[in-house]
């Protein structure tokens, strides 16, 4: 069994806590879990390539590589491919995710692979007033693989 964890400095009721001892604080974290059962830790972040614990510290996705050696997924505002890539290029993250693009775009991949516009998140007409599966989620046509 692969075991993962969801890691994130922010909190539903306050979205820009942060964890108070910054880089101290995410090594003794990260750290802990590189030494427990966890296979891998799946980061979210508001944006995943930027510094996660002030101004010039690393990335959380980077903390995860410096900390552990467990795989480390990165996630938050990586919806332009090129920079989504770049974590993977230089090594910050082992895989990235992404959320709310793919609410807009399920097939991201194959529309990234095609050289198909993206289209942007509408926050109203996707998970508003309720964030079930709407029909014209269902109805809208995918870029599929060849
Ligand atoms: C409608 C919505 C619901 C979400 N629900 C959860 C959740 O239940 N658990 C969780 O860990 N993250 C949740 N998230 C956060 C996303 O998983 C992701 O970490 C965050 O949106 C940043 O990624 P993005 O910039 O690619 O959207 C949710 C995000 C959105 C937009």
């Amino acid at each position: 069994m692969i075991l993962g964890l969801r890691v994130s400095q922010l909190k539903a009721t306050n979205p820009h806590f942060r964890w108070s001892g910054g880089e101290k604080d995410a090594e003794t974290i990260f750290s802990a879990l590189g030494n427990s059962d966890v296979d891998y830790i799946h980061l979210s972040d508001d944006d995943a390539a930027t510094s996660g614990f002030g101004e010039g510290t690393m990335t959380m996705s980077k903390a995860v590589k410096k900390f552990t050696d467990v795989s480390v997924i990165a996630c938050g505002s990586l919806s332009n491919p090129e920079k989504a890539a770049s974590l993977i290029d230089q090594q910050a993250a082992d895989f990235v995710a992404i959320a709310r693009q793919a609410l807009a775009n399920p097939d991201t991949p194959n529309r990234v692979r095609k050289n198909r516009n993206l289209d942007d998140f509408d926050k109203e007409k996707i998970i508003l007033p309720k964030a079930y599966v709407k029909d014209f989620e269902l109805e809208q046509e995918l870029v599929r693989e060849d």
